[in-house]
C-alpha cells in the first residue's frame, strides 16, 4: 500500500517512476497541492535528482529540501493522487510570497502543471507572489508569462553570463 505521495506505506522507497506511474496524461486529473511531511522527503529529492543529481548534490538541496519540509514551505503538487512535482514557497523576499523553486518531473510537463503558479499564488498570505529564474531558462519564462506573471527586472552577477530574471504577480484577496 503507497501513501498520497506515493510512497509504501512500510517506509521502503522505490523509484519514481514506479509510483509515478502508468498512465502520464494528466489532462483529465485534478491538481492540488499539499504541504509536504517528513514521509514525502525521499520523493521530492528523487524529483529534484533526476533534473540534475550532480549539480544539485554539489548545491546540497537535499538539505535545502529537508529545512524546506521542516519550515512546512515545501508543497507537493498532486495529479489526483501522484505526485508530479514540488514547489518551495516563502516570505523571504522583502517579505513578500517568494516562489524559491518549482519543479515538475519530466515525464509531466507541457500539461499545464503551470497552473499550479495559481494554486501557490492563492494559497499566500500577501497580495503579491514574487519569483525569479535564470535568463537560460526559456520554458520557465514563458509558464510565468503565461501564468499572469509580470517580468519585474533583471539582476546581473549571481550566475555568470547567466542573469536572474524576477517576476511578481498581484492577485485581489
Ligand atoms: C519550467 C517548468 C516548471 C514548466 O512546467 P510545465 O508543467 O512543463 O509547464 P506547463 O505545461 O504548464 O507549460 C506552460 C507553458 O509554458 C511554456 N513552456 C513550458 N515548457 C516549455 C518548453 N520546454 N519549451 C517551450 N515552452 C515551454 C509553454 O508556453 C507552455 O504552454 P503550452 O504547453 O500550452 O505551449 C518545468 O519545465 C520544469 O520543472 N523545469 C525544470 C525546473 C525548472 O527550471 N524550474 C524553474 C526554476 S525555479
Amino acid at each position: 500500500m503507497k501513501n498520497i505521495a506515493g510512497i509504501p506505506e512500510n517506509g521502503k522507497k522505490e523509484n519514481i517512476e514506479d509510483f509515478c506511474d502508468l498512465i502520464n496524461d494528466l489532462h483529465h486529473e485534478k491538481i492540488t497541492l499539499k504541504k509536504a511531511t517528513t514521509k514525502d522527503k525521499a520523493t521530492v529529492i528523487e524529483i529534484n535528482y533526476n533534473l540534475n543529481k550532480v549539480q544539485h548534490v554539489e548545491q546540497k538541496r537535499a538539505k535545502k529540501i529537508t529545512k524546506a519540509i521542516s519550515a512546512k514551505q515545501c508543497f507537493i503538487i498532486l495529479a489526483n493522487t501522484k505526485a508530479v512535482g514540488f514547489v518551495l514557497f516563502d516570505y523571504r523576499f522583502f517579505d513578500q510570497g517568494w516562489i524559491e523553486l518549482m519543479i515538475i518531473a519530466e515525464k509531466y510537463r507541457r500539461q499545464g502543471i503551470v497552473q499550479t503558479l495559481d494554486l501557490i499564488s492563492k494559497q499566500a498570505k500577501t497580495n503579491k507572489v514574487f519569483t525569479s529564474t535564470n535568463q537560460s531558462n526559456g520554458p520557465m519564462q514563458k509558464a510565468l508569462s503565461k501564468a499572469g506573471f509580470t517580468f519585474a527586472g533583471e539582476l546581473i552577477g549571481l550566475d555568470d553570463g547567466d542573469p536572474e530574471l524576477f517576476y511578481y504577480k498581484k492577485m485581489e484577496k
